[in-house]
C-alpha cells in the first residue's frame, strides 16, 4: 500500500448526503470489474446518461476537477452495505482522501485499510469548506497527516484528528494484515515458546497428514462385521470426501494361520502408528490348540495396556424400533441413553502378582490382584465428570467399596476428592456394583453417566445390553491420553465378541461395529456432524424393519450381516 503523508491535489465538491456505497460502485460493475478497474464506473449513475455519454453538469465531469485528489461530500458518506469496491472504486478514479461530516461505519474502516484518509470534520466546516473550492479558482488543497492538518484553497488551516493507530497505518503505508506482521519476530518468538509448552494447541498443523486407520478384524464374526464396517468407512471416502488413510492388518487366529504369530511385529507397529484402530472382535476355541506360550498373553489387552488405552467409552442408547428385542419391558427401556465410562487399564485385569500353582496335596490355588492407584482412578473419574458437563451434568460411581475396603475405599475417596475439588457443578452418587447391576435392569433410565473400574465395567456393559435391545449393537470406544505430540491413541470395538457359535453363518449383526466407526468419526477424526449422520442412517435402517437375527421378532425376516451393511449404506444415501 502506497504510504500516505502529504497529499496535494484538487478537491471536488459533492455535498449530497447519504451517498451510499451502490451509488459510489454499482453492483453490476463489481461482478464484470476487478480492482483497478473499477475508476470509469465510481458514480456511474451520475456521470453518464447513457454508457459513456457523460453529463456535462456533474461535477466529476468538470474540467477542473476530473483529477481531483479529494472530495469533500455531505453527511453520512458511503452508508449502505459493506462493500470494500466502493472503496477501491474511488481509489480507482484517483481520490485519496475524502472529507465529510460523517460517514458509513465499514466503509470509514474500509478507507484504511485501502490507503484512503477518510477525514471527518463538522458540518459548518465542510459546507465553508465546499464553498470555498467553488469560490476559487484553484481549487487545490493539502491535506499532511504527519502534523493533521488540512491547507484549504485560500490557504486557511483546518486541524483534524483521527485514529491513532490508524494514521500510523496510512503514514507507514500498511493495512492491519501489515501492522501485524511488524511485529512477526515476536509473533515467532512467543509461538515457538508456545509451542513447546502447550503442544496439543499446535495438534492440526502438525499431524496435518491424513490420518491413519487400521482395521484389524481378529477372531470369530471380526471378519463378517468389519467387512461391513469397511463399506462403510469407503462410502464416507468417497462420498463425504473423509480423508484418511485405511489400513489392514491380520490379526488373532488368522495371522496365525498366515505368518505363525497372531501378532506379528509389522502388526504391531502399524498398530503403534495408527491414529485409530477399527477392530473386529477376539476370542475362537482355536486357541486352544495353539502352544502355551503363543496363549499366554492376550493381544487385546496387550494393545489396551501397552497404549494404554485406559479411557473406555460405552454409550448405551435403546432405539425406539429396538424395544421389543429387549427382555425388558418397553416402558422400562423406552428413551434410555446412559454412557458407561470403563477404567481400562488397570484392576484386577493387569494386577500382580497373578498365579496359579499346585499346592502340596494336589489340589490347586489361584490368585488375581486388584489394585488401583490414586492417579489411575482420578484420570477415568475426570473422563466421566467432563462427560456429564456436555451430558446431563450427572455421574454414578460403581464401587464394592463394603467389602474391597482397600480398593473399593480409595476407589470412592478419590472420585468424591476430585468431584468436591474440581467438579461441583456435577451432582456424584456412588452404589455398590451389585445394587447397580439390579438397578440397570430395574429402571436403567435413572443413570446417565456411569463410572466404573474395570472388571465391573466388563460385566455391567454386557447387562446394560439389554437396556439397548442386543448385545449386537453396542459400540465402544477405548482411548489414551493425549500424547506431548498432539496426538491420542484409540481403538473402536464393538462389545460383542467373537461369537464362535455363529462365525462364518453370515448373520452377525455388524450394527455395534459400524456404531463403534461412528464413535471414531467423532472421537479420533474430529467429524461429531458425519458420526450423527451415521448413527443416524443405522436408526433408520432399524426403523425400516432391518433386522439381524438376533433382533429379529419371530414374525421378521432376519436378514444377513451384509443386507445389513446395504441398509445401512442406502440410508447413507438418503442423507446426501
Ligand atoms: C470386553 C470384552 C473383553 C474384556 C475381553 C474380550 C478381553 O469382554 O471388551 O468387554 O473383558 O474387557
Ligand atoms: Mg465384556
Amino acid at each position: 500500500m502506497e504510504k500516505f503523508e502529504r497529499l496535494t491535489g484538487a478537491a471536488a465538491p459533492l455535498m449530497r448526503i447519504n451517498i451510499n456505497t451502490d451509488i459510489i460502485i454499482p453492483i453490476n460493475r463489481l461482478i464484470s470489474y476487478k480492482r483497478g478497474e473499477l475508476g470509469p464506473w465510481c458514480f456511474e449513475a451520475w456521470r453518464y446518461a447513457a454508457e459513456g455519454v457523460e453529463i456535462p453538469e456533474f461535477v466529476l465531469n468538470k474540467p477542473r476537477y476530473r483529477h481531483a485528489k479529494i472530495l469533500v461530500a455531505g453527511d453520512n458518506f458511503g452508508c449502505g452495505s459493506s462493500r470494500e469496491h466502493a472503496v477501491w472504486s474511488l481509489s480507482d478514479f484517483g481520490f485519496r482522501c475524502i472529507i465529510a461530516p460523517s460517514f458509513g461505519d465499514i466503509f470509514y474502516w474500509n478507507c484504511f485499510q485501502n490507503g484512503l484518509l477518510p477525514i471527518r470534520l463538522p458540518e459548518n466546516k465542510v459546507k465553508e469548506l465546499a464553498a470555498e473550492i467553488e469560490l476559487t479558482e484553484d481549487a487545490s488543497m493539502t491535506i499532511d497527516l504527519k502534523t493533521l492538518s488540512i491547507a484549504t484553497p485560500t490557504g486557511r488551516e483546518i486541524a483534524f484528528t483521527t485514529d491513532p493507530e490508524r494514521r500510523e497505518a496510512l503514514l507507514e503505508g500498511l493495512d492491519d494484515i501489515g501492522m501485524t506482521l511488524k511485529f512477526d519476530a515476536q509473533i515467532r518468538n512467543h509461538q515457538s515458546r508456545d509451542r513447546k509448552a502447550r503442544p496439543w494447541i499446535y495438534r492440526r498443523e502438525e499431524t496435518s497428514r491424513v490420518a491413519r486407520v487400521l482395521i484389524l478384524a481378529g477372531d470369530g464374526i471380526g471378519s463378517e462385521i468389519v467387512a461391513e464396517v469397511q463399506r462403510v468407512v469407503e462410502w464416507f471416502m468417497a462420498k463425504r470426501r473423509l480423508a484418511i488413510e485405511l489400513r489392514e492388518e491380520l490379526f488373532g487366529i488368522s495371522a496365525w494361520k498366515a505368518y505363525g504369530e497372531l501378532m506379528r511385529k509389522e502388526t504391531w507397529d502399524e498398530i503403534v502408528a495408527a491414529d485409530a484402530i477399527l477392530f473386529g472382535a477376539i476370542g475362537s476355541p482355536e486357541y486352544g490348540q495353539l502352544p502355551a506360550a503363543a496363549r499366554e498373553v492376550d493381544q487385546l489387552l496387550r494393545i489396551r495396556k501397552e497404549l494404554d488405552l485406559f479411557c473406555n467409552l460405552r454409550p448405551v442408547r435403546t432405539l425406539a424400533a429396538l424395544r421389543a428385542c429387549s427382555t425388558l419391558r418397553p416402558d422400562v427401556i423406552e428413551g434410555c441413553d446412559l454412557m458407561i465410562v470403563r477404567e481400562l487399564c488397570g484392576g484386577i485385569y493387569f494386577g500382580t502378582p497373578r498365579a496359579r500353582e499346585k499346592l502340596a496335596d494336589g489340589s490347586e490355588r489361584a490368585v488375581n490382584t486388584c489394585m488401583y492407584t490414586t492417579a489411575e482412578i482420578e484420570r477415568i473419574a475426570r473422563t466421566a465428570f467432563e462427560l456429564a458437563r456436555v451430558r446431563s451434568g450427572r455421574v454414578c460411581s460403581v464401587d464394592k467399596s463394603n467389602v474391597l475396603t482397600e480398593t473399593g475405599g480409595l476407589w470412592r475417596d478419590t472420585v468424591q476428592t476430585l468431584r468436591d475439588r474440581h467438579y461441583q457443578d456435577i451432582s456424584l452418587s456412588h452404589m455398590y456394583v451389585d445394587n447397580c447391576a439390579m438397578q440397570l435392569v430395574r429402571a436403567p433410565k435413572q443413570f446417565d453417566v456411569l463410572l466404573t473400574e474395570n472388571l465391573f465395567g466388563d460385566i455391567l456393559s454386557d447387562c446394560a445390553a439389554m437396556v439397548a435391545g442386543s448385545l449386537g449393537m453396542l459400540p465402544s470406544a477405548s482411548m489414551g491420553p493425549l500424547r506431548p505430540d498432539g496426538g491420542r491413541h484409540a481403538l473402536y470395538e464393538p462389545i460383542h465378541g467373537s461369537a464362535p457359535d455363529i462365525a462364518g453363518k453370515g448373520i452377525a449383526n455388524p450394527l455395534g461395529a459400524i456404531m463403534s466407526f461412528a464413535l471414531c468419526l467423532r472421537y479420533s477424526l474430529g467429524l461429531p456432524q458425519e458420526a450423527d449422520r451415521l448413527e443416524g442412517a443405522v436408526a433408520a435402517a432399524i426403523s425400516r424393519g432391518a433386522r439381524t437375527a438376533d433382533i429379529a421378532q419371530p414374525r421378521d425376516n432376519a436378514i444377513s450381516t451384509k443386507t445389513m451393511g446395504d441398509a445401512v449404506l442406502k440410508e447413507l444415501e438418503q442423507t446426501q
